[in-house]
């Protein structure tokens, strides 16, 4: 009770203060500038220490970290491996490893494309082109060779915020690179690393309810505080047994984590037009920072910290235990799909005109709280579906109906439904489509402004079917976090506040595919498609969760004005580097050398 008395007391104190100071050692700087100094034509680099070098950590060593984490560090296999006589270890740990084993096998191959199920493995990435697509499960011999590409060495299956600490602690001591993985949806690579020692926090699945929010800031509505390995769909369900049932900022997609990359990255979403990005619903943080100081983050306490883990970046700042957010009543919701494809049509300028008019009307959508998913392909676009938050069948056809006047009157042929649920949630499960995993492909991408889908609308579009025509298909987000939603001082792009509609673009390339090849198709996603899209949409943004890693200034295209204040804070919070995440802030500093292999600071 007194202490209880005693911190409630504190609370102004904390107020006045500054980020709490973390301490790092000197000789733990020192070392990570001088242990493994590399040269690479006139470029000097300090790198991480890799697998056949010197200071890779001896096999004891690894035990001794074992012992330290209730035994729940792994050799890391990648999924395919069962379907190998063995993994080539080249000096990882300790020699190749036999792993052939019929009935894994077959589990894997069974669910290769199942996205929960690839979550669910320890280090397996949904995007193979990050792994170097090595490994296939589908080896036209089990003597082929499996080898680990760019997945990691060792695995973390962290159970406890102590475990967390424990592996941040080995990795910042021994100089290794540590790659923080969640459900390994990163489109971007950034839940892989070659010779990493991988920590993965998808066991953290405590959810717990607040009906009156009593915390840090000036919210006093409902809140729910969410295990890092919590993803979407799960969270939804539990949201629906609520009473009354809540709703909240998630991504539209089933299995993405909520409180990992998305979250600190921004997080849009279905209901995101009407309550802003998921980074805007933020209350509170609980982290292990690279210094390995477990702390909360939030109005009060280590401020700056909140300010940057809300949209500053995935893995940059801190590794994320848990987040409380924003909960709401959940609403009536309507829904309305739209498909115009090669049953309807094979004149692809009739084509072309009914997309344009469903895409130049993005900022009705969005000024009316709606969201909108969509895929485009030549002589494809899916539209599944108009979110209309709570809305009737009746009110969203009310701000549907000049697009499909338009198209009645343009004579472009379509098929199209109307829906209505008692909630977002029934609607969200009945509509949304799951995916798919085992994809390869380089994505890269633009949020278009509502300045910009108000005088160029139409060079947006061409933008967009160049990028299709090209190659790329097209995944969108209509979505408006400013319209509606109050402002939030956070880290994300202030962009995103005028934003009316975001573009994926997703282009095909095989994970073991030559370099020139890669490189060639690296060109065309950034200096063809991306080109096209940004001069159409110079008011515009990226999005640092689904875009391009060879975006030209990505520090000012991931978050204009908030970047150098977040290059302060990951010096201050992380300057040895023990975070890593291509493209996010302070890897200006950083390179990864050896054909995507080695991970090394400029010096
Ligand atoms: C099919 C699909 C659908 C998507 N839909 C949406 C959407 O609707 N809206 C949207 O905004 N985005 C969406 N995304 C993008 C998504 O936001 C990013 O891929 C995000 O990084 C995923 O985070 P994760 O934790 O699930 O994945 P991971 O791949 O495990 O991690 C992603 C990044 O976050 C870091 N990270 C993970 N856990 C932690 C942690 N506990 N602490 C600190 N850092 C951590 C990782 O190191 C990595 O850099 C989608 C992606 C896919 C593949
Ligand atoms: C860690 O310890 C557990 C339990 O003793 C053991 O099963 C596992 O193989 C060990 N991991 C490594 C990499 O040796
Ligand atoms: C990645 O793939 C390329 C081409 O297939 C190969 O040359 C290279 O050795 C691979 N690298 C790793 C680390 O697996
Ligand atoms: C076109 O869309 C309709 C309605 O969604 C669908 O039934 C049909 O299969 C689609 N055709 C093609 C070729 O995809
Ligand atoms: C939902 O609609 C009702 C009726 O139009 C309105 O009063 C209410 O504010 C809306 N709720 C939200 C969260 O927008
Ligand atoms: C790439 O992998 C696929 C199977 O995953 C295989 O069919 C193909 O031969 C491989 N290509 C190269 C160049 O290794
Ligand atoms: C509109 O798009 C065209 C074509 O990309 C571009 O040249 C022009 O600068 C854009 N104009 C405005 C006002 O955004």
């Amino acid at each position: 009770m007194l202490l209880k008395a005693l911190l409630t007391l504190s609370l102004p104190l904390f107020a006045l203060a500054q980020d709490q100071r973390l301490s790092f050692s000197e000789t733990e700087l020192a070392d990570t500038l001088s242990l493994n100094v590399l040269n690479r034509g006139s470029q000097k680099y300090a790198c991480k220490c890799y697998p056949g070098d010197k200071c890779w950590p001896a096999a004891s060593t690894w035990s001794k970290l074992n012992a330290t984490i209730g035994g729940n560090l792994q050799v890391a296999l990648p999924p395919g491996a069962s379907c190998y006589n063995s993994l080539k270890d080249e000096g990882g740990a300790g020699g190749d490893i036999s792993t052939f084993d019929s009935q894994k096998c077959a589990e894997v191959q069974q669910n290769w494309i199942d996205e929960q199920w690839n979550t669910d493995h320890p280090i397996s990435n949904l995007w193979t082109y990050y792994t170097n697509g090595t490994c296939s499960p589908f080896p036209e011999s089990p003597s082929a060779t499996c080898t680990r590409g760019y997945y990691g060495t060792y695995v973390v299956l962290a159970k406890t915020r102590q475990h967390i600490k424990a592996t941040i602690d080995f990795a910042r001591k021994n100089n290794i690179r540590l790659v923080i993985r969640n459900t390994g949806h990163d489109f971007m690579g950034r839940s892989t690393g070659y010779g990493s020692l991988v920590l993965n926090t998808h066991s953290f699945k405590d959810v717990t309810w607040h009906k009156k929010w009593a915390g840090p800031g000036a919210w006093k509505g409902g809140a729910v505080t969410v295990g890092a390995g919590i993803q979407g769909r799960e969270l939804w369900r539990l949201a629906n047994k609520q009473s009354p049932p809540q709703a909240l900022v998630t991504g539209e997609c089933p299995t993405v984590g909520f409180a990992g990359g998305f979250i600190q990255g921004g997080g849009h979403g279905p209901l995101a037009s009407l309550y802003g990005l998921a980074a805007d619903q933020a209350l509170s943080f609980d982290v292990v920072t690279a210094s390995g100081e477990i702390l909360p983050a939030n109005a009060v306490q280590n401020p700056s910290l909140f300010w940057a883990l809300k949209g500053g970046g995935p893995s940059t700042f801190a590794a994320v235990i848990s987040v409380t957010v924003k909960t709401f009543p959940d609403l009536p919701s309507a829904a309305v799909t739209l498909s115009i494809n090669s049953t309807h049509t094979t004149d692809v300028e009739v084509y072309w005109k009914g997309v344009n008019a469903f895409h130049a009307l993005a900022n009705r959508y969005v000024e009316n709280g709606m969201f909108v998913y969509y895929e485009l392909l030549p002589l494809r676009l899916h539209v599944h579906p108009f979110v209309g938050p709570n809305m009737t069948a009746a009110q969203i056809t009310e701000v549907v109906k000049p697009l499909f006047d338009k198209l009645d009157a343009e004579e472009v042929p379509y098929s199209s439904e109307t829906l209505e649920f008692p909630t977002f949630f029934d609607l969200y499960t009945a509509v949304f489509e799951d995916e798919s995993s085992g994809n390869d492909a380089i994505t890269g991408g633009r949020i278009y402004t509502r300045e910009d889908m108000r005088v160029n609308a139409t060079a947006v579009n061409a933008a967009q079917r160049l990028a299709v025509e090209n190659g790329a298909f097209i995944v969108g987000h209509i979505v408006g976090p400013g319209t509606g939603a109050p402002k939030v001082n956070n880290a994300i792009h202030p962009k995103w506040r005028q934003a009316a509609s975001f573009s994926i673009t997703s282009y095909t390339v095989a994970g073991n595919a030559s370099l020139a090849e890669k490189a060639e198709a690296q060109r065309i996603v950034t200096n063809v498609i991306g080109k096209a899209l940004r001069e159409a949409a110079p008011n515009g943004a990226a999005y640092v969760n689904e875009g391009d890693l060879e975006e030209p200034n990505w520090q000012t295209e991931y978050w204009g004005s908030n970047y150098p204040r977040l290059l302060r804070l990951k010096k201050q919070y992380d300057p040895l580097g023990v975070f890593y995440a291509r493209t996010t802030p302070g890897t200006e500093d950083w390179d990864i050398i050896d054909d995507g292999t080695r991970l090394c600071r400029k010096i």
